[in-house]
């Protein structure tokens, strides 16, 4: 399967956004991360509904909704409405994840689960049967341009057997760059997230190749 790259706006520059959606696109970048942090799941606030409408409609861009909130539960139909295509939600949220789960399906959403650091793959198994999109934190969720947590790499690939035979895809979110991604792809990623990497390039295209590792085509 080919690497998607799922670009985190949260590095853009905000007074220009539509210009870097546009360059996102010509770069050749798959989905629109979009980091949603609430300042109590994660000690930062960034952006929420508004934005994620007004990005929405500017973008042939995936819009996968990366929620850093304590409570989900509440919030999945107003992102859904709001364009999301697909929402995953924090394992480690107060939210009950089952309930959470279902109000994603009902709002014909693609379900995504992520795992902060220090919560094991194994915490994931109850739901398999229901995700689309299992997200590994190798950073500390809350902030760009944060290292990649190395010691995470090996549950990348227990991940990646666990869900051998399924639909699931794998991406990874945090410090994500040219010299960390093979080490990511290796252990079984689908998906890699990348924000302050790509959103400091000139050449972002050639960026997005380095990532896959691809040589540039065109441009
Ligand atoms: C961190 C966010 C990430 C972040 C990635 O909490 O979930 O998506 O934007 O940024 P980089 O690629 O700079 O680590
Ligand atoms: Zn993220």
């Amino acid at each position: 399967m080919n690497t998607k790259i799922a670009a985190s706006i949260l590095s853009a520059d905000m007074l220009h956004l539509h210009d870097e959606l546009n360059r996102l696109e010509k770069a050749g970048t798959d989905w629109l991360h979009f980091d949603v942090m609430d300042g109590v799941f994660v000690p930062n606030i960034s952006f929420g509904l508004p934005v994620l409408k007004a990005v929405t409609k500017q973008t042939t861009l995936f819009p996968d909704v990366h929620l850093m909130i304590e409570n989900p539960l509440a919030y999945v139909q107003d992102f859904a409405s709001a364009g999301a295509k697909l929402i995953t939600f924090h394992l480690e949220s107060k939210s009950n994840p089952f309930q959470v789960v279902q109000a994603i399906k009902n709002q014909h959403c693609q379900v995504g689960m992520s795992i902060k650091p220090d919560t094991p793959a194994k915490a994931l198994l109850p739901f398999l049967e229901d995700l689309d999109v299992i997200l590994v934190m190798t950073v500390e969720p809350g902030f760009g341009g944060q290292s990649y947590m190395h010691e995470i790499t090996p549950k990348i690939n227990t991940i990646r057997k666990m869900i051998q035979n399924r639909k699931i895809l794998l991406e990874v979110d945090g410090g994500i760059d040219a010299v960390t991604a093979p080490e990511a792809l290796q252990a079984g990623a689908d998906v890699l997230v990348s924000g302050s990497y790509l959103f400091r390039q000139t050449d972002m295209h050639s960026a997005v190749c380095s990532l896959r590792k691809e040589f540039p085509v065109g441009k």
